[in-house]
C-alpha cells in the first residue's frame, strides 16, 4: 500500500480532484479563521443538520457535494482526535471506500487539534482494513484500494509520524503475512529463509542454525520439542545494527512453534488449525526487522527465533521425559503442550552471550493469558520497573496495548518437581504466570522482559486472521530507546558494565512486578 503525505489546506481540500476525500470531523473541530470553503460549509451543514450520527466512526458518504472537486466526501466522526478515536474512525471510512471500488482516497485531518498523533493510526487502520491475504488463496480479490493520500496543514510536523507508520505498516504486514500462513506454508526452514531474505537488507544480517550446531550449544530442552516432527528445526539469529557495535544490543526472542498440535499431551480437534500462528511471537520479531530496515533507528537489535513443530510421534517426548537445558538445568516434561518455554528457555540462555542492554520474548504462550486479558492486551511481565514502564508506554504510544502482570515467586511453587529441577508446568490456577515464571528462571541477570500475544495476535470469528501484534508496540519501544540512547552522555555508555542497562535501568528488581 502506498502512502503520500501533502501540505493540504481547507481551501485547496475543495479543489482537490479524487475518488474520495474523508474529513475526519472531530467533537470539537479545530477551524481556524480560514477564507470560506465549500467542504467547511459542507460539514458544518451536515453538524447541524445532525445527518452525521453521534458515536466515533459514524460515517456519511456525500456524492458530489456542491462546490468540492472531490468524487465523494466521507465525513466521519473521530471523537476527541486521539489516536484510537482515529483509529476506529478510519476503520470505518475506509470500509466505506473500499466498498465502492476505489483505488486511491485522500484522508483530510486538517479539523483534528493534533494532526500529527493521528498520522500513524490513519496508516496503520488503513491497512488493516484493507489487508486481503493471497498467499494460498489465489483467487482471493486483492487489495483494491492501494494509494493514500494524507493531507495535513503542516508537512514538516508530521513527517516524522509518518515514517514511523510507514516502517510499523512494513513490519506489521510481515508479521501477518507469516502468521496467517498454513503450518505446510511456514516450516522453520522457511521462516529461517524469510529471515535470510531479510537479511538482505542494509544494516541487517541473518544467521540459521540446524540441529548439529543446536546440539553443540546443548540446546536440550528446545531440541525435546523437535525431536517429535520430520520437519528440521531451525534456529534463526538476526542482527540489525543501526549503533556502533560496542552499543549494547536489545534482544527481541520470538516463539516460533510453526505448528502445535500440543504433542502427546496432544490438543482437542476444534480450532486446533489456528495454532499455525503459534509463530506469532517470531512473526513479530521478523516484522520488528522488516520495520527497522526502514526506519533506521540508531540502535542495535538482535532478534532470536527458536523454531520448530510440536507433534505427536514415536520419537516425540512422553510426559514424565526428563530434558537438560542448555543452563544446565534439568526440566521434567509433564504436559508436552507447554512446549513454548521449553524453545524459549534455550533461547534466553543463548541471548546473554551478546550483553544485551535489555531482553524481550514475544510469545504465544498460554491460553491462560487469552482468558485474563483476551484480544485487547498483551499480558507483560517484567521483575525490573523501569522496563516494564518503557513497554507499556511504548504500548500505549502506539495503540499495540499491553498490561502488567504480576511476578510473585510465590507463582512458581506449582512449578517443583520430585524428578528435575523443575516441571514445565504449574496447575492451573494464574497459568500465563506459573509460565513466565517457568521462563524468569533461566533469565540469571538479565534485564528481561516477557509479552504474551497469545490472546493479541490473533483475530478469531469470521474476520479470522492474524493482527501483526505487537510490531508497534516493539518498533516504538526500540525509536524510543534509540533517543534515550541518543540524549544520553556518551561517556555514561561507554562505561557502563556490559550486561546492565543505559536508558533502562536494571536496579530495582522486586519479585513481585
Ligand atoms: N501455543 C499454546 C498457547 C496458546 C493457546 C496460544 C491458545 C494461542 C491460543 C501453548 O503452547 C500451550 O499449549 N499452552 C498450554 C499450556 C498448558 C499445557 C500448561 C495452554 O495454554 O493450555
Ligand atoms: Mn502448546
Ligand atoms: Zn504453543
Amino acid at each position: 500500500m502506498d502512502f503520500e503525505l501533502k501540505s493540504l489546506s481547507l481551501a485547496q481540500a475543495d479543489k482537490l480532484a479524487t475518488d474520495a476525500l474523508v474529513v475526519l470531523v472531530p467533537d470539537t473541530p479545530a477551524l481556524s479563521s480560514e477564507a470560506a470553503s465549500a467542504l467547511l460549509e459542507l460539514t458544518q451543514g451536515v453538524l447541524k443538520q445532525g445527518d452525521l450520527e453521534q458515536g466515533v466512526a459514524k460515517a456519511l458518504m456525500c456524492y458530489r457535494p456542491a462546490g468540492v472537486k472531490a468524487t465523494r466526501v466521507v465525513l466521519v466522526r473521530a471523537g476527541d482526535g486521539s489516536p484510537s478515536s482515529v483509529r476506529k474512525a478510519l476503520l470505518s471510512a475506509t470500509a466505506l471506500v473500499k466498498t465502492a471500488g476505489l483505488k486511491k482516497m485522500v484522508v483530510f485531518l486538517g479539523l483534528l487539534e493534533s494532526e500529527t498523533a493521528a498520522i500513524r493510526s490513519v496508516m496503520l487502520a488503513c491497512a488493516d482494513a484493507t489487508y486481503v491475504y493471497t498467499a494460498t488463496k489465489p483467487t482471493a480479490k486483492a487489495r483494491t484500494l492501494t494509494k493514500v493520500t494524507i493531507g495535513v496543514m503542516d508537512v514538516a510536523a508530521a513527517k516524522g509520524e509518518f515514517n514511523m507508520g510507514q516502517a510499523a505498516l512494513s513490519g506489521v504486514e510481515f508479521a501477518k503475512e507469516w502468521a496467517n500462513r498454513p503450518g505446510n506454508h511456514a516450516t522453520p526452514t522457511m521462516l529461517a529463509d524469510a529471515a535470510r531474505q531479510l537479511g538482505r537488507k542494509p544494516g541487517i544480517k541473518t544467521e540459521v542454525l540446524g540441529l548439529k550446531e543446536v546440539k553443540a550449544l546443548g540446546m536440550g530442552a528446545f531440541m525435546a520439542v523437535a525431536q517429535g516432527s520430520a520437519e528440521p528445526l531451525r534456529f534463526i539469529v538476526m542482527h540489525y545494527t543501526g549503533a556502533a557495535k560496542t552499543s549494547a544490543p536489545v534482544v527481541l526472542v520470538g516463539k516460533g512453534v510453526t505448528f502445535d498440535t500440543g504433542g502427546i499431551s496432544i490438543k482437542p480437534a476444534g480450532e486446533m488449525d489456528e495454532m499455525k500462528y503459534d509463530m506469532g511471537g517470531a512473526a513479530s520479531v521478523l516484522g520488528t526487522f522488516a520495520a527497522l530496515a526502514e526506519l533506521k533507528p540508531a540502535i542495535n537489535v538482535v532478534g532470536i527465533i527458536p523454531s520448530c513443530e510440536n507433534m505427536p510421534d514415536g520419537l516425540a517426548i512422553k510426559p514424565g521425559d526428563v530434558v537438560t537445558s542448555m543452563s544446565g538445568q534439568t526440566i521434567e516434561i509433564l504436559n508436552t503442550d507447554a512446549e513454548g518455554r521449553l524453545i524459549l528457555c534455550d533461547a534466553l540462555t543463548y541471548a546473554a552471550r551478546f550483553k544485551p542492554r535489555c531482553v524481550i520474548d514475544i510469545a504465544t504462550l498460554t491460553g491462560a493469558c487469552v482468558v485474563a486479558l483476551g484480544a485487547v492486551r498483551s499480558g507483560l511481565f517484567s521483575a525490573n520497573d523501569d522496563l516494564a514502564d518503557a513497554l507499556a508506554a511504548a504500548g500505549e504510544r502506539s495503540q499495540d496495548l499491553c498490561w502488567r502482570m504480576p511476578l510473585d515467586d510465590e507463582y512458581s511453587e506449582g512449578l517443583k518437581s520430585n524428578f528435575a529441577d523443575m516441571g514445565n508446568v504449574a496447575g492451573r490456577a494464574g497459568g500465563a504466570i506459573t509460565a513466565a515464571k517457568f521462563l524468569q528462571k533461566f533469565t540469571g541477570t538479565l534485564n528481561w522482559a516477557h509479552l504474551d500475544n497469545a490472546g493479541t495476535a490473533w483475530k478469531s470469528g469470521a474476520a479470522k486472521g492474524a493482527t501483526g501484534r505487537p510490531v508497534p508496540l516493539l518498533l516504538q519501544f526500540l525509536a524510543d530507546q534509540a533517543s534515550q540512547t541518543a540524549a544520553a552522555p556518551r561517556k555514561s555508555v561507554s562505561k557502563r558494565k556490559p550486561g546492565t542497562s543505559v536508558a533502562v535501568k536494571a536496579t530495582r528488581k522486586s519479585a513481585a512486578r
